[in-house]
């Protein structure tokens, strides 16, 4: 048997392989279970010992060797495949991801809102009760405090909540802020809510707060009409309509005429002709002492608006829990 002789073939027979499945074949034939090297170890398994072990040695040498040389031509295979990649081929398209409807329509709504001199503001969605509800005229034991919230409020162990209106902010800015002040605050508040098609345990608001010197109801109805319009793109009718709120005064609920019947009345505006869109008012006097500021030098107005159910109007979504449900074919359409 000689071993140089294997060696010096094996390196032969390497050196003019170009394809793969020669390789292959080498491989079987030299380092398979019938191959070459085991054909060896059998050659020496009945001599005596002394030489089965000088020789055990050499063969094992000899089939590292055989596999390092088919591990080089393996890897040089390789590295000729990937040279073969054309990196001119046109890539698989990738899909793209897009906002989700709330944020398009709050971009949207903040875009109208900054034409009109509005600047956007945040507050925590975790809110002490004093913001949430005392700061705003509703004091423990109020029953408003029960109405708008008791039952329907998250409480955290530690006292606070998680804020049942974007309207918890605006005292935080009144502290924060000279007047002049404009501002919008779009956010996510909670409520303990039985989840149905037009009811999310939470959802999104959107606050304005406007505080100056000679701030008037006129004010109001001027800047939400403008908003809609802006907003639905088309003529709006509005009408205000009394209501009430602690932290407002005079209080009122803003109506737009329904877009789906034209006022005639509809499923969509239970046959009213109106649709409810908003909550708003002049600030109370007391809510603007509490933020620090005059009540006797200036007035404000406030509204708050739903950010869900225009989006759900604009785009004819008839379940609110979509916007949660992270249902890709329905993520799809915006
Ligand atoms: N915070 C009220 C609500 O959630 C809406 C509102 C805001 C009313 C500002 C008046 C003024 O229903």
């Amino acid at each position: 048997m000689d071993i140089e002789e294997i060696k010096k073939e094996a390196i032969e027979k390497i050196e003019k392989i170009k394809e793969n499945i020669d390789l292959d074949l080498f491989r079987k034939e030299y380092l398979g279970k019938k191959g070459k090297i085991r054909d060896l170890f059998s050659l020496i398994k009945d001599l005596p010992i002394e030489e089965k072990k000088t020789l055990g040695q050499k063969i094992n040498q000899l089939s590292l060797e055989i596999e390092e040389i088919f591990l080089l031509k393996e890897n040089s295979f390789k590295k000729e495949i990937k040279e073969e990649i054309d990196f001119s081929f046109p890539a698989k398209a990738t899909e793209l991801g897009s906002l989700h409807p709330i944020t398009q329509v709050r971009r949207e709504m903040e875009n109208i809102f900054q034409m009109m001199g509005f600047s956007v503001v945040e507050g925590p969605e975790i809110e002490t009760q004093w913001y949430n509800f005392d700061a705003l005229n509703i004091p423990e034991g109020h029953p408003a405090r029960d109405a708008l919230s008791l039952g329907k409020t998250f409480y955290l162990k530690n006292g606070n909540v998680l804020r049942t209106q974007t309207s918890s902010a605006q005292v935080r800015y009144m502290q924060k802020m000279k007047p002049p002040i404009k501002i919008i605050i779009p956010g996510k508040v909670y409520r303990y809510e039985t989840t149905d098609a037009s009811h999310e345990t939470n959802f999104f608001q959107l606050e304005g707060l406007y505080i100056d010197k000679n701030v008037s109801v006129s004010h109001l109805k001027a800047i939400l009409h403008k908003f809609l319009e802006s907003f639905f793109k088309r003529k709006i009718e509005i009408r205000l309509r009394p209501s009430y709120f602690p932290f407002t005064e005079p209080s009122v609920e803003v109506d737009m005429l329904c877009t789906v019947c034209n006022g005639k009345g509809c499923a969509a505006c239970k046959k009213t002709g109106w649709v409810e869109i908003l909550g708003a008012g002049i600030v109370h006097p007391n809510v603007i002492k509490n933020g620090g500021i005059d009540p006797k030098k200036y007035k404000g107005l406030a509204f708050g608006l739903s950010i869900d159910r225009p989006t759900m109007m604009k785009y004819k979504i008839n379940d609110i829990r979509l916007f949660h449900s992270a249902n890709l074919n329905f993520l799809k359409q915006f």
